[in-house]
């Protein structure tokens, strides 16, 4: 199977935008899609040349939009279709792409599949969704939805409550009621799965994030069934939409990349330690040198192996799921955690408002399916007037509540000054546009794995050696000669072959 990968991947750096929190045009306390228009300008300083954005669909909001309602239109609460298509243009228009995210996995108990398939009479939906058949009968291993049907079954469903399973089959089918991915009802999912796709991308979308995209086969520990699918989908898109970007919610990259994605994540959840660099008890990035990063390295290496240079290992400044990266790093911790996250290899995803080192909002009421997750999805920080620049509507009216801190950092004050986190972000991305060794192909090889962490990383026009220095110890690095072409943090002095790191620095040599 080939998978071609856009060239735009190439040096992308990604934004994640949260609509319902990022600008609020029309007064109502959630964002909207001409708020994001009117901050694509934003974006593109800082240097990012792609976005992704939440789900936006339409919806009843039990988790934020991760439970749609109508995979064909948009939420009202953002704008219209006409809307969201003004937005790719807007976004094509700054040289920029757009990823939608994308939910295959399950829908909201609203969407009128599932309103058809709870019905006893047989029709076109009764196979859409995991069905038991019998109501006293649960699927194993599953949580589900008994009893408000007239379907005698329950059906699975993949997260909260209000989420059931769509049916894409069971690798190997044990029970009556499971169907293979070959039965008509699965089948049926995975086109209706390719209409949305095709629908969205004709409008002028990019591609997709997809959500939970190891999960859609049941019964498939070793996700081969669930690869297969998504070879099916590769093969669908090479045909009718080559240039179209595919990062997968999985995290497991071996996979995913075989299954015809061109990237994935390392997330907050399952194998990769990613949580011992940022958020934990003494996180790798803390000043204490207390972390360590050697478990994230080694599962890092590992999966860097196995996917041989296809396709690019993603690692996020954070989401829309996990604390915000100011809950346990300083600010100047930040800048050196920034530096690493924008010199490894794969695209680099920072989360809105991360830029500014925006705050974990604590003690608020869950919002929408946020639960503790909610403190970081508050509306984004403009500046230092009215709800921080996000929305004119009345304070209570906010989507989430604002960091009640009068000092909340803001977008305005840090693009203003030139020791922000904002502006440090900002070098950073120039800094990597500018040296094809820091992009997302170019080889990496670890040095030294601990403080500091080493790595050289490589192109056919260069190669380029980080040194990353969390700790408050300065540090020597031996053997190492070269050109310092940047530093984060402290003073970096290279003579001979030492280099000189102060603590709490990042440093960049050009060999
Ligand atoms: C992962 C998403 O990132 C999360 O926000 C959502 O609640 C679950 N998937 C369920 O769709």
């Amino acid at each position: 199977m080939t998978i071609k990968q856009p060239k735009w991947l190439d040096n992308a750096v990604f934004y994640e935008i949260y609509p319902q929190s990022f600008c609020d045009t029309n007064a109502d306390g959630i964002g909207d899609f001409a708020g994001i228009i009117s901050k694509l300008d934003y974006i593109k300083e800082l240097g990012c040349t792609a976005i992704w954005m939440n789900p936006c669909f339409d919806s009843p909001f039990g988790d934020a939009g991760y439970d749609v309602r109508d995979y064909y239109k948009a939420a009202p609460r953002y704008g219209t279709n006409e809307d969201l298509k003004k937005l790719f243009m807007e976004v094509h228009a700054r040289d920029m792409h757009i990823l939608l995210d994308l939910v295959p996995g399950h829908t909201s108990v609203e969407h009128k599949w599932f309103k058809e398939s709870m019905k006893a009479e047989k029709n076109t939906y009764t196979d859409r969704y995991v069905w038991t058949d019998s109501i006293w009968e649960e699927p194993k291993g599953m949580n589900c939805i008994r009893g408000i049907s007239d379907r005698d079954g329950s059906c699975a469903v993949n997260f909260f409550s209000n989420q059931p399973a769509l049916n894409y089959g069971f690798y190997k089918p044990e029970l009556p009621w499971q169907q293979s991915m070959d039965d008509e009802g699965p089948k049926a999912t995975l086109e209706e799965l390719k209409n949305i796709m095709r629908f969205w991308l004709k409008m002028g979308c990019d591609g997709f994030r997809v959500d939970m995209a190891g999960s859609l086969v049941k019964l498939d520990e070793d996700g081969k069934g669930t690869i297969k699918l998504w070879q099916n989908v590769r093969e669908f898109l090479n045909k009718e939409f080559p240039d179209a970007a595919m990062v997968s919610e999985w995290g497991e990259p071996d996979k995913s990349l075989m299954g015809g994605f061109h990237m994935d994540f390392l997330l907050h959840f399952g194998p990769s330690h990613y949580n011992d660099l940022f958020r934990c008890e003494n996180p790798y990035f803390s000043k204490s040198g207390k972390g360590t990063a050697k478990e994230f390295l080694a599962r890092y290496k590992e999966n860097y192996n196995k996917t041989d240079g296809r396709g690019l290992i993603c690692i996020p400044s954070g989401n829309h799921d996990m604390d915000r990266l100011a809950r346990t790093l300083d600010v100047e911790e930040m800048k050196v955690a920034f530096a690493f996250l924008l010199s490894m290899p794969g695209a680099p995803f920072i989360y809105y408002g991360d830029e500014i080192g925006m705050r974990y909002v604590e003690n608020i009421t869950s919002v929408e399916g946020g639960y503790n997750r909610t403190g970081a999805r508050s509306p984004m920080q403009w500046d230092d007037s009215v709800n921080a620049g996000f929305s004119s509507a009345s304070a209570e009216k906010l989507y989430i509540p604002q960091d009640p801190d009068p000092n909340r950092p803001n977008a305005k004050a840090q693009c203003a000054d030139p020791v922000s986190l904002r502006s440090e972000v900002k070098r950073l991305i120039a800094l990597r546009m500018t040296n094809p060794a820091l992009q997302s192909c170019a080889k990496i090889e670890f040095i030294a794995e601990d403080y500091p962490l080493v790595y050289k990383r490589t192109c056919e026009a260069q190669t380029i050696t980080v040194i990353i220095n969390p700790g408050e110890k300065a540090v020597d690095v031996e053997d190492i000669s070269g050109k310092v072409i940047y530093t984060v943090g402290g003073k970096a002095t290279a003579e001979g072959c030492k280099c000189h790191v102060e603590g709490c620095s990042a440093v960049f040599i050009e060999m």
